[in-house]
């Protein structure tokens, strides 16, 4: 009904807009004012956590991509080397696991066959293993050793977008989480993480309010064939997060990239006036990636790409070669996914609506996925 709706035409719309708030909830209790993470409901001892030696994400789907982005944050705050991989592969091909394995588990519904049977997997060769869920109570919190509970709220569009900006803030404080038990040198640059996260929720409210101009973008470009996706550095699985949200709603061949390897392949795909969306890292970070990331843009429009540049604010560097240039608050170079992820989702739900599909309910797709 729309009063469950909360006055939107769609679910998804509503959950796109109650984004600040799950991710308030999800942080809320779980950093102190003196910047240190209390994750007590984490039921593994902080002797385990210290004696782990490899951490392997298992997820399918969006929650796959939070996977991906986590193991960038895990493997530069802590050291510890991370594996991220499709829940439907892992087990098949006989992983190396032992008892000093962390094995993560992230699912929304805490019910995806996928996942549940990677992590049975894990147990029985005596990985531990931490669930990241949204759903109280559900078998693969049940069946795991610990849990995170991401606080969205029930998500009922079967596309996942509040529950994915959820499960990228407990993949960071578990990173986090990790770092402090193993004592990790709190330096500057953890600190003012820990203040950014909490800065979040303002930061996604911003980039909804400045939505419009994506939303006429969205509608003017109906009937393109295909929209590829670039990206570096977790920008990368920001972009196949935004080519995944396209093929769910728009019905549209979407692609995500690693912009590196355009060059290998993906640039003969590009003709005149295909929609290209970049995911532009901060200039301030690694000026590196951000550098190769422009020079991307520029071989792309070259051949005639149209480009739709997704860059924080104050980025002069890429205005010349955006066609359309999307602002996001500047943050810092790991917790960009939390705001640029936001306007692939808009992108997406326009698009889907302006070709008049059912937004909430995509053709053959479930919310959630209890078969193998
Ligand atoms: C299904 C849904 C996706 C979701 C995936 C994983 O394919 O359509 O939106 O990302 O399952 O779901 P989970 O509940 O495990 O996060």
């Amino acid at each position: 009904s729309a009063a469950e709706k909360g006055g939107y035409d769609y679910f998804m719309l509503k959950e796109i807009a109650e984004q600040p708030k799950a991710v308030a909830d999800t942080l809320l209790g779980r950093i102190g004012t003196d910047g240190r993470l209390t994750l007590d409901e984490l039921r593994i001892s902080a002797s385990d956590l210290r004696r782990v030696d490899k951490v392997v994400i298992v997820a399918c789907g969006t929650a796959f991509h939070a996977g991906m982005i986590a193991k960038y944050a895990i493997e530069h705050w802590t050291r510890i080397p991370c594996e991220v991989e499709v829940a439907s592969e892992f087990r098949y091909r006989d992983p190396i696991l032992d008892d000093r394995t962390l094995v993560i588990a992230i699912s929304q519904s805490g019910e995806t066959m996928d996942t549940l049977m990677a992590l049975r997997h894990a147990r029985e060769q005596g990985a531990k293993v931490l669930a990241i869920c949204n759903t109280n109570g559900s078998t693969i919190p049940r069946e795991s050793d610990a849990v995170l509970y991401t606080h969205a709220g029930p998500e009922v569009a079967v596309a996942s977008t509040k529950a994915f900006l959820t499960q990228l803030v407990a993949c960071y404080l578990v990173a986090l989480y990790l770092g402090q038990v193993r004592g990790t040198k709190w330096g500057d640059e953890i600190l003012a993480v820990i203040k950014e996260l909490g800065d979040a929720p303002t930061h996604i409210e911003q980039v909804l309010e400045t939505m419009e101009p994506v939303r006429e973008l969205a509608r003017s470009l109906a009937d393109a064939k295909s929209v590829l996706f670039l990206g570096r550095h977790v920008g990368f699985p920001v972009a196949m997060e935004g080519a995944l949200k396209l093929k769910e709603l728009a019905y549209m061949h979407a692609e995500g990239f690693a912009a590196g390897e355009l060059k290998h392949g993906p640039i003969a795909l590009i003709e005149e006036g295909l929609p290209v969306v970049v995911v532009v890292p901060s200039p301030r970070g690694r000026s590196i990636l951000h550098d190769k990331i422009v020079s991307n843009i520029q071989e792309i429009r070259a051949r005639g790409a149209r480009t739709i540049v997704i860059a924080e604010e104050g980025d002069e560097a890429v205005a010349p070669y955006a066609d359309h240039l999307i602002r996001i608050p500047a943050t810092s170079t790991l917790l960009q996914p939390l705001v640029s992820t936001v306007p692939l989702q808009v992108f997406a739900c326009e698009l889907a609506t302006a070709k008049g599909h059912e937004v909430d309910q995509p053709r053959n797709l479930a919310k959630s996925v209890t078969v193998e």
